[in-house]
């Protein structure tokens, strides 16, 4: 197996509850659904475009398929995806992709929360412990967040958290149709050697669950 993989993180309290993050199961094809079904005005301008339709592609019989593609890259070691419950409701997903090890330890992070969930701090505090988990158990060195100029609320999180602006990638991703220009935000574990969710808990934005 892979370093820092599987992991279980939290808990954390913040404004919507008690959050953890653990690895997707099978068993999250329901909720999964549910959620995704009903928000997808809410994430379909921000996720990368899939071929077929919303409803199709976030069907509980859909979630089997990407349940096995992730845990399959992150037994191989290059991913580490993660679902986030509130309160122990399945609230988002943080997934760390493209890992690549050797001179560069870079992976990059990203994440969406449900609308039952948002403007509580939830994504914020996710990320934090995927972050601090990335540096300190999965060897990485840098982690990278791209981000459309757009997205004023994942914006706001990257700031949160302490991601410098690097970059501006021109026509960078497939979002919602088209090829969409996405900032480039990164982190780096000189950044922030005592780790973000202490950062975080003395800020007064989470606390230990
Ligand atoms: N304008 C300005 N600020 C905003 C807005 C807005 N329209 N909406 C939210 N915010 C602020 C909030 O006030 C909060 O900041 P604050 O703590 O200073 O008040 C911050 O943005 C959000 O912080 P959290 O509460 O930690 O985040 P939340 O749990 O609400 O999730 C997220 C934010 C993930 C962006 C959620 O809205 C979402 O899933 N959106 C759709 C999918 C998406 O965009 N994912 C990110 C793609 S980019 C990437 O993954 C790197």
């Amino acid at each position: 197996s892979h370093p820092g993989w599987p992991a279980r993180l939290g808990p954390l309290r913040v404004g919507a509850g008690v959050l953890e993050v653990r690895k997707p199961k099978l068993s999250d094809a329901a909720a999964w659904s549910r959620v995704r079904r009903r928000d997808r005005r809410h994430l379909e301008a921000w996720e990368p475009t899939a071929p077929g339709e919303w409803d199709n592609n976030n069907a509980a019989f859909a979630w089997a398929g990407q349940w096995s593609t992730l845990r399959g890259l992150a037994r191989r070691g290059m991913s580490l995806p993660f679902v986030i419950t509130v309160d122990g409701e399945l609230a988002g997903q943080v997934t760390v992709g493209n890992v690549v090890r050797g001179s560069l330890c870079s992976a990059w992070i990203g994440y969406w929360v449900g609308t039952h969930a948002v403007g509580g701090g939830v994504a914020t505090a996710a990320a934090a412990l995927v972050v601090d988990h990335c540096f300190a158990d999965a060897g990485l060195h840098r982690l990278e967040a791209t981000v459309r100029p757009e997205n004023t609320a994942s914006i706001r999180v990257l700031r949160k958290l302490g991601f410098r602006q690097e970059g501006l990638f021109r026509r960078y991703l497939d979002v919602a149709g088209g090829w969409r220009d996405h900032l480039c935000f990164a982190l780096t574990t000189e950044d922030i050697p005592s780790g973000l969710v202490p950062r975080l808990v003395a800020e007064g934005r989470a606390e230990h669950g």
